[in-house]
């Protein structure tokens, strides 16, 4: 892969694609309604181990111009989050990083993902060097055992989830501000639910409301077979895609931050739990 972001951004969606079949048949169906697919925001997951944190991986678009945005905490699912803004004129999207705080998670799931994360010792020792070994997976930990993932799953989804599938997009995003036929997410959900998808969340499945600035929904990640390293095969959630509507902020521009309370229900989009 070359090391430029339109390559990374266009292999993080060829990679994504082939583990969420809802947002190969979504892209389908809008284009067949005229419609434009514009990504909102990418999101990454990780641990929040040095090798791999949010300050490794969000070098390469830093390095390209990107900003900070916001910092966030989830405290329920123990994580921490950022947000990096494309420069102007770009025509990238917004990238949200992630990361499990090990401080926070219980001491069981804490010596799992450290002992997985021991499986990391080839990385270059530059941050920028390291996330782009990661983000094009030339690197990176040993998938779990389905006993494991089990394991981990117990204490967290979030760290299950990103154990198995390791450093990749768990969503892009779909721009609704970009659509010509749906002025809002609630037209998109009564469309998608029309189509026959499944929608994380309890009716109206709308996370946000239009005074936070940004109104999302998302899909119910489905679940794949995965193949864990003890050779079992099994079925676990995969990935899902996100719609975005961003509404103006005091400030006059439009939002281009996240908001912790929405965010935290969709992190659920890939529990084991919620999958129809
Ligand atoms: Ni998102």
């Amino acid at each position: 892969m070359k090391r430029n972001l339109s390559s990374l951004f266009a292999f993080l969606d060829e990679e994504w694609l082939k583990i969420t079949p809802d947002a190969v048949r979504i892209r389908s169906k809008l284009a067949a309604l005229g419609e434009h697919f514009e990504n909102d925001h990418v999101a990454l997951r990780t641990f929040d181990d040095a090798r791999v944190n949010i300050a490794t991986l969000s070098q390469p678009f830093l390095d390209a111009g990107y900003q900070s945005s916001g910092r966030y905490v989830f405290d329920a699912k123990m994580l921490n989050a950022e947000s990096f803004r494309p420069p102007a004129g770009s025509n990238h999207p917004h990238v949200f990083i992630s990361e499990l705080d090990r401080s926070r998670v219980p001491a069981p799931l804490k010596d799992l993902v450290d002992a997985t994360l021991q499986s990391l010792d080839s990385l270059p020792a530059g941050a920028a060097e390291r996330a782009w070994a990661l983000l094009s997976r030339e690197r990176g930990w040993h998938p779990p055992t389905h006993a494991q993932y089990t394991a981990a799953a117990q204490h967290s989804e979030y760290a299950a989830w990103l154990w198995a599938y390791g450093i990749c997009a768990n969503h892009f995003t779909v721009s609704v501000n970009a659509l010509a036929r749906f002025d809002s997410v609630s037209a998109v959900n009564a469309w998608l639910l029309g189509e026959g998808f499944s929608l994380n969340g309890a009716p109206p499945y709308i996370q946000g409301r239009p005074g936070d600035f940004l109104v999302q929904s998302s899909t119910v990640a489905k679940q794949l077979p995965f193949e864990f390293a003890c050779g079992h095969t099994a079925e676990i959630p995969s990935c899902y895609v996100e719609f975005a509507q961003r509404f103006v902020a005091e400030d006059g521009h439009l939002f281009d931050g996240f908001v912790t309370q929405s965010a935290d229900k969709i992190f659920e989009s890939t529990a084991r739990s919620s999958s129809a």
